[in-house]
């Protein structure tokens, strides 16, 4: 075994005076201002996710802005971050922190579990952040940390290696200065000790690391392989009609729920047969046959289990499409300025300030 309890989490925290990187969610101990970074840093890196966090507690600085404000509007703050279904989610919290706690986040790690995409590591963040309250906080840079230095070889990956990094982080957290420790852990393993090339030379736990000493850094943490993914190919079709755009919300059970894109058909492969194409597009829009065209570029976008492939084809009607149909598929016409103001897919951002804005 590596170090007492005492001198790993005194080494750490000694550490963490002299590194720690000053941001603005460890200025405070509000629980409703450390749970909108913690959600927000689930999805990205401190650096990408500073002005997400700025942006958001400015325009929502207390749990009751988050509530009341229109969907639209927080998907469009989350704009980027990708994942939407995290902002969703965190909408849904507010509200219901507001419905169901007056306004209040529960004060205990226990309570807080009860909200809506609140799961332990966030719960245990906000607990010690906000409350000082002792458990261990574990994500990916934990998991790292406590693997390397006291040599575990079980697979990160697998739920059942949870409950046993549980017990060793639980193990070394001071219940004297709880919330420094956790922030100290997750700091020392984005900086020193870090996936690839840590700075084991000038590491302070060098002589305690189980890894260091045996030459197990580049083998631990043990990590299973991701999943491949699934390829998918999107065709969208851009119905421009006078000055405005078809655009649809898209609906639930698959990705980007309630963003904003065209009319699409997925197909097997990249390039589809012209003629069935053709074909499809008629029968489902209802309109003749009409010339479109491609705009030749392959845009893609990778999410953690599928790869989009997507290409655009522009398409001038001089009509509208039939009532029926635009009920039918969802889609309305848009001026240019709503849909700047709507929430999209990074990929239609994209492909819009390229060709429309
Ligand atoms: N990543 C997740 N939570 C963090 C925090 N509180 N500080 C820095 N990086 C983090
Ligand atoms: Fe991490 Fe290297 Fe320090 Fe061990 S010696 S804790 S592997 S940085």
């Amino acid at each position: 075994m590596a170090s007492t309890p005492s001198f790993f989490s005194n080494t750490l925290i000694d550490w963490y005076h002299r590194h720690r990187r000053p941001l603005p969610w460890r200025e405070t101990t509000d629980p409703y201002a450390i749970w909108l970074s913690e959600i927000i840093l689930q999805q990205t890196r401190v650096k990408q996710g500073l002005p997400y966090y700025l942006k958001f507690i400015e325009r929502f600085p207390t749990v009751h802005d988050l509530a009341n404000a229109p969907e639209d509007e927080v998907l469009r703050l989350w704009q980027g971050l990708g994942y939407y279904s995290r902002a969703r989610n965190l909408h849904f919290t507010a509200k219901q922190v507001v419905a169901e706690f007056g306004g209040e986040f529960p004060g205990s790690y226990a309570g807080l579990l009860q909200l809506r995409g609140v799961g332990s590591y966030t719960a245990a963040a906000i607990a010690s952040f906000a409350y000082r309250e002792p458990v261990a906080v574990l994500d990916g840079n934990v998991y790292r940390v406590l693997a390397r230095v006291f040599g575990r070889h079980e697979n990160i990956a697998a739920p059942a290696s949870k409950k046993i990094f549980e017990e060793i982080a639980n193990a070394q957290i001071p219940f004297d200065n709880p919330d420094t420790y956790n922030q100290a852990i997750m700091e020392f393993g984005a900086i020193q000790c870090t996936p690839v090339a840590p700075d084991c030379l000038f590491c302070p736990l060098q002589q305690e690391c189980f890894a260091f000493q045996h030459g197990l850094v580049n083998v631990l943490p043990v990590k299973e392989k991701a999943k491949s993914s699934r390829q998918r190919f999107f065709h969208y079709l851009v119905l421009q009609h006078e000055n405005k755009l078809y655009l649809r919300k898209r609906p639930a059970n698959d990705i980007w729920q309630s963003l904003y894109d065209f009319f699409s058909l997925e197909t097997e492969t990249l390039h589809p047969d012209p003629e069935l194409f053709q074909g499809q597009i008629s029968e489902t829009l209802q309109i003749p046959a009409i010339p479109f065209r491609t705009t030749g570029k392959v845009y893609k976008h990778i999410l953690s289990h599928q790869k989009i492939s997507a290409q655009f084809y522009l398409v001038s009607l001089d009509f509208r499409l039939r009532e029926e149909t635009e009920d039918t598929l969802g889609l309305q016409l848009y001026s240019l300025d709503e849909i700047e103001a709507l929430p999209k897919p990074i990929l239609i951002h994209s492909f819009l300030d390229e060709h429309f804005f």
